[in-house]
C-alpha cells in the first residue's frame, strides 16, 4: 500500500486521567470538530480539525484517506477486562448463584470445546460480536483445552486485534473431562506462551480459574508462570460469592483470607487482574494496591448471579486499579454501554454516583491501566494504537429521542450508557482501519 495516513473527522473524546468523583476537565479532551491523524496504525495527532490540518504536510493532506464522522462521537476502543469466550452459549441461562450456575451450565458448555471446531466457530463469532459492540481489546478466558487458546489467538491475529487470553487451569472440583494437572498445565501453558505471547498484538494471560478449582501445586505453577516474564499477565476470580468464599476458606484453612491464597503463590502484581472482588476487606484492598494488582468490575454478571454489589469508589480510594468487564456468560451483554448502565445502577444501590465522565474513563483508559496496557491503548496520545469506536446517538430510537432533549456532552455521554447498546455503535476501527460498520 502506498499511503498509510488516515484522517478521521468528527467529535472526539478521550481521557488523560481518572476524573474520580469530580469533573475536572483536565482529565479529558473533547474536540467538537476534532480530528485524528493516523500513520501506520498509530495515533500521530489528536486535536481540533483546524489544528491537525494546519500542521499537516501537503503530501499527507492530499493523499490521506478521510473518514468523516460528523454528528457521531469518536472514542478510544472499549476494553473488556474479563470475559469468557466459551460461555457465549450460556448467556441468559436460567439458574441460581455462582457455584450451581458453574455446574449446571458453564462446565457442560466448556466440555463441548473438546471439539476444536466448536472453539474455532465460537472464537470467530465472539470476536465479530466484540467488534460490533465497539470492544477492541479484551482479557479472555479459554477453556482447559489448549486448542481453545490457539483458536482464539488465530481469530484475533487475523483481525489484527490487541488481545489477552489464557488456557484455564483447573485440576479439582470440576468434571473429570475438564481437568488438567499441575504438570500438564505447566507444559500446555509454556507451549502456548512460546507460540503466542508477544506475537503481533497478542499477550498470554496465565489463567487459573479460581482457588476452588486448583490444587496448591497448580497455583504454585501459575505464580511461577506469571513471574517468568515481566510482561506476563494473569487473570482469575476473587471474592465473588459468599458460598465461594466459605469453600475457599475450607480448602485453604491456613490462609488469612481469599486474597492471601493467591498472594502466597506469588500471583499478585502489575498485569494481574482479578474478576469481581466484591466481598473484600480494607487490608485486602491495600494489598492489591500495593502490588499494583487490578479488579475487573462486572456489574451485569454480579446482578445476574446475585453475587453482590461491587464498591467501586472504595476500591479506587484504596488505590486499586479497576477495569470494566462484561464477564459473559455470567454477564448478560457484551455491550460495554449496557455494562456501564449497570455499573451506574450498582452505584445507585449503594448510594454512590458514577458520573458519565468517570464511566467512560473506566471503559477506556481505566481498562487499559487495569490490564497494564496503557502504553499501547486507552486514549489518543501520540504513538498509541489507533483502535477506536464511533458512537451514534441516533440509535436505538429511544436514545435518539432522548438525545434531542440534550445539549451538553455530559448529558449525551450519560444517555449513551443508560440507553445505548450495540445499535449505538456506528463503526469500529482497528489500527485505523474500519472493521465494523453499522448498516444504517
Ligand atoms: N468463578 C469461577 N469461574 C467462574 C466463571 O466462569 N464465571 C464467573 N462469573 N465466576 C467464576
Ligand atoms: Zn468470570
Amino acid at each position: 500500500p502506498q499511503n498509510h495516513s488516515i484522517l478521521v473527522r468528527g467529535p472526539v473524546l478521550h481521557f488523560l486521567a481518572d476524573p474520580g468523583e469530580g469533573d475536572d476537565p483536565a482529565c479529558w479532551q473533547y474536540f467538537e470538530d476534532g480530528a485524528l491523524l493516523i500513520e501506520n496504525g498509530l495515533i500521530r495527532r489528536c486535536g481540533t480539525w483546524d489544528a491537525v490540518l494546519r500542521d499537516l504536510p501537503n503530501t499527507t493532506r492530499y493523499t490521506a484517506r478521510l473518514f468523516d464522522y460528523h454528528g457521531k462521537l469518536i472514542m478510544p476502543g472499549l476494553i473488556d477486562t474479563h470475559v469468557h469466550y466459551p460461555q457465549m452459549r450460556v448467556m441468559g441461562a436460567f439458574g441460581r448463584q455462582l457455584l450451581d450456575w458453574l455446574n449446571e451450565h458453564t462446565f457442560p458448555a466448556e466440555e463441548s470445546f473438546a471439539d476444536p471446531r466448536v472453539a474455532d466457530a465460537t472464537a470467530s463469532f465472539f470476536l465479530d460480536r466484540l467488534l460490533a459492540n465497539g470492544t477492541t481489546t479484551a482479557s479472555v478466558y479459554g477453556t482447559v483445552h489448549a486448542h481453545s487458546v490457539d483458536a482464539f489467538f488465530r481469530a484475533a491475529q487475523a483481525r489484527k486485534l490487541r488481545m489477552l487470553c489464557g488456557k484455564v487451569m483447573m485440576d479439582r472440583n470440576c468434571p473429570t473431562g475438564l481437568r488438567d494437572t499441575a504438570a500438564t498445565s505447566l507444559e500446555d501453558c509454556s507451549a502456548l506462551i512460546e507460540r503466542w505471547h508477544g506475537k503481533d498484538r497478542l499477550r498470554y494471560s496465565v489463567t487459573p480459574r479460581f482457588a476452588i478449582t486448583s490444587t496448591p501445586e497448580q497455583l504454585q505453577v501459575a505464580g511461577e508462570l506469571f513471574r517468568s516474564r515481566p510482561d506476563m499477565h494473569l487473570q482469575t476470580h476473587l471474592s465473588e460469592n459468599l458460598d465461594e468464599i466459605r469453600f475457599v476458606q475450607q480448602l485453604f484453612p491456613d490462609s488469612k483470607g481469599y486474597l492471601d491464597v493467591y498472594d502466597r503463590f506469588g500471583m499478585l502484581g502489575r498485569g494481574a487482574i482479578y474478576g469481581h472482588g466484591i466481598h473484600m476487606s480494607e487490608a485486602e484492598r491495600a494489598r492489591m494496591a500495593e502490588t499494583e494488582s487490578a479488579i475487573a468490575f462486572c456489574p451485569t454478571s454480579n446482578r445476574f448471579l446475585g453475587s453482590g454489589l461491587f464498591d467501586y469508589p472504595a476500591s479506587t480510594a484504596a488505590g486499586v486499579k479497576v477495569g470494566l468487564a462484561s464477564d459473559v456468560g455470567g454477564g448478560t451483554s457484551l455491550s460495554l454501554l449496557r455494562t456501564l448502565g449497570a455499573a451506574y445502577e450498582v452505584g445507585q444501590s449503594l448510594g454512590q454516583v458514577l458520573s458519565p465522565w468517570r464511566a467512560w474513563y473506566l471503559a477506556t483508559l481505566g481498562g487499559a491501566k487495569a490490564l497494564a496496557l496503557e502504553d499501547r491503548i486507552g486514549n489518543f496520545a501520540e504513538g498509541k494504537e489507533a483502535d477506536f469506536v464511533v458512537l451514534s446517538l441516533q440509535s436505538p430510537a429511544e436514545l435518539q429521542f432522548r438525545a434531542e432533549y440534550t445539549t451538553r456532552i455530559d448529558e449525551r455521554l450519560f444517555a449513551l450508557m443508560a440507553l445505548g447498546d450495540d445499535r449505538s455503535v456506528h463503526a469500529t476501527h482497528v489500527l485505523g482501519e474500519c472493521v465494523h460498520k453499522a448498516l444504517s
